[in-house]
């Protein structure tokens, strides 16, 4: 049977074609929405989405689903923890829609400066402004602050250094997965900056990070810019900001965002003459979308070839293993029952286990990470087999 690939959003056909030359079942219907994918991903091997949502009902009433991936970054669509439950593989297409969100930031950023969208409304009503349009500061010379340098954070200060700002960043790579908040340097980041780009992803770390305390940081009068998550930014605290401080601001992403590509959307967000807002376009350019289905081929490629799961964002960043045991053992059947009953005697749980076969297929190595130590007994009878070589058991 072959395997079935689901996409439940919109991907280009060049790229779809390709899966099927893969000799796969590949269903693709971008229409689809987080209310119908229970149903229609019942019986997917695969299921690739972009922002379509992937809640639990869908993992829990899947029958063989194997793998989701997000044919992007961000995966805060996805049921993680659902997908944990049962050992669902989880991946994502990181960096490869960067360059386009880093070019829709830089717009961004022009378009708070010189109030781009207001001239062409104005310009489209009849209206001439040359006078109230005039006020825009330039770029160059400014202080840009990056939270978060990963990769489109990287690609905006290329960019940025074109223009010949002076670019600060705050790099959380080094915090990342770990229950901590470290935004400690941030009042003094936010104070120098005349213009601020987020670039995080959505974690518990960075939910409602912007508030009313990292506003009253900021310099009056500078730009914030979001084409990463809604849920970083209070959205009343920002419009008290704007109040306040006349914060100009810039996004990609808001509360309420519609699920659909098109119809109608409400916003706290709308007619504010600080406040511009596009349709979640960040990763939407023909070049991002061929780089992000290029690599979820790729992925699909491994994965049905080898069963490596490229850009896995859910396997155990720490397990509950302390111990490792080596066994180096002739490859011969039975060889490896034998020690794994001498450890289930012991009543120990192996974390993680790979068993390598050298060159020439007489000897091979079994690494097993153990949550508890293996007795002097267990490896005095694991050393005693004829077919064992050597036996090394470590504290790790
Ligand atoms: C991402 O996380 O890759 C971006 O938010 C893009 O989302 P989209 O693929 O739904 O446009």
């Amino acid at each position: 049977m072959k395997i079935k690939v689901l996409v439940a959003d919109k991907f280009p056909d060049k790229y779809i074609q390709q899966m099927k030359d893969l000799e796969l079942d590949v269903i693709y219907n971008p229409k689809l929405g987080e209310k119908d994918l229970p149903e229609a991903g019942k019986d997917a091997d695969i299921i690739v989405v972009r922002s379509t949502v992937v809640n639990e009902e869908t993992i829990n009433s899947s029958e063989k689903l194997n793998l989701i991936i997000r044919a992007g970054s961000g995966v805060n669509n996805i049921n993680i923890a659902a997908a944990n439950k049962k050992g669902i593989y989880v991946a994502n297409c990181p960096g490869m829609n960067a360059v386009a969100v880093a070019e829709l930031a830089i717009g961004l950023m022009i378009s708070l400066d010189r109030f781009i969208p207001d001239n062409v409304n104005d310009f489209n009503k009849g209206v001439w402004n040359k006078d109230k349009y005039s006020k825009g500061k330039g770029l160059k010379g400014k202080t840009l602050g990056l939270i978060g340098v990963g990769n489109i954070g990287k690609e905006v200060a290329k960019r940025a250094l074109a223009f010949e700002m002076n670019v600060y960043g705050k790099d959380i790579t080094r915090i990342e997965g770990i229950q901590i908040k470290d935004f400690s340097e941030m009042d003094q980041l936010l104070a120098l900056c005349d213009v601020v780009t987020i670039h995080l992803p959505a974690t518990p770390q960075t939910k409602g990070l912007f508030n009313k305390q990292m506003f009253s940081y900021m310099k009056d009068g500078a730009y914030l810019i979001n084409t990463s998550r809604q849920d970083i930014v209070v959205e009343d605290d920002l419009l008290e900001a704007i109040k306040e401080k006349n914060i100009r601001y810039a996004c990609d992403v808001f509360k309420g965002e519609p699920e659909s590509k098109t119809g109608e959307v409400s916003s706290k967000l709308q007619n504010n003459p600080n406040i511009y807002v596009t349709h979640h376009i960040g990763a939407s350019t023909a070049q991002a979308q061929d780089a992000v289905a290029e690599e979820t081929i790729n992925i699909i490629k491994h994965f049905v070839h080898s069963g490596v799961i490229e850009h896995w964002v859910n396997r155990a960043k720490k397990t509950d293993a302390h111990y490792q045991l080596v066994v180096k053992h002739y490859d011969k059947p039975g060889v490896l029952a034998a020690i794994l009953d001498v450890i289930r005697q012991g009543n120990i749980n192996i974390e993680e286990i790979e068993n390598i076969i050298f060159e020439g297929g007489v000897a091979a190595c079994c690494t097993m990470k153990l949550k508890a130590a293996v007795s002097a007994d267990m490896l005095k009878t694991m050393r005693e087999n004829s077919n064992v070589i050597s036996v090394s058991h470590v504290e790790i």
